[in-house]
């Protein structure tokens, strides 16, 4: 890795953190990102039962994924010729070509940069950390699982596509949204508004077609 980069957990709003790295697909560099979504998540360690899991899932997702031209990137502190062999073997044993690129993480600066693992830690295989980044480079949500519970398919492509949904301002989605379902609206009144004797209690809660 070239780039320095602060140590400290990443909060929803911040830019990501760039770094450089070797990856399955050739040297990465973040800021190449730039101009579409971006998920970025660590797994504990290759060759173990949950993350192989959900690398034949996320594999299997790849095209909803691009879809919703959201560019995914692995991260663990294994070294590149193990993510190698892993692909491998996934591809063996499932069939499935995992074809997003797994950065190489042997020191955890860059797990250490986004929170992936405690800033005192000394391995990486802890927790399951996922960051959900904007075109702009900006974190817009993050989730953690423990090591021994795998990430839920359905759920990232869902939070992708919301946070895309309602990145223009004018939206808000509710619990369980799914594309082409109802949104809310972004209450914008007034007290003038609300005490017009024909407003309604309910003034907050308005929902709006979703025409994304
Ligand atoms: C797993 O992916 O199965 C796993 C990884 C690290 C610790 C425990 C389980």
């Amino acid at each position: 890795m070239e780039q320095e980069i602060e140590i400290s957990p990443l909060r929803i709003g911040d830019e990501v953190p760039r770094f450089i790295a070797r990856s399955t697909q050739g040297p990465l560099d973040l800021a190449d990102y730039r101009g579409k979504w971006l998920i970025l998540f660590s797994h504990p360690a290759d060759f173990t039962p949950v993350c192989t899991s959900e690398f034949v899932a996320l594999a299997r997702a790849a095209d909803k994924f691009a879809q919703l031209d959201c560019a995914m990137v692995g991260l663990s502190v294994d070294s590149l010729y193990s993510h190698l062999a892993w692909i491998r073997m996934i591809y063996d044993m499932a069939g499935v070509r995992v074809t997003f690129p797994i950065v190489e993480d042997p020191s955890m600066e860059i797990a250490r940069a986004f929170g992936m693992i405690g800033s005192d830690a000394h391995d990486a295989s802890s927790i399951r950390v996922t960051f959900f980044i904007d075109p702009e480079g900006i974190l817009r949500a993050s989730t953690c699982y423990p090591a021994n519970v795998g990430r839920s398919v359905p759920e990232m492509l869902r939070l992708v596509a919301a946070l895309q949904r309602v990145s223009g301002g004018d939206a808000l989605a509710p619990a369980d949204w799914e594309p082409g379902r109802d949104l809310l609206r972004v209450p914008r009144e007034t007290a003038a508004d609300v005490l017009k004797p024909e407003a309604s209690a309910d003034w907050f809660f308005k929902t709006m077609k979703d025409e994304g």
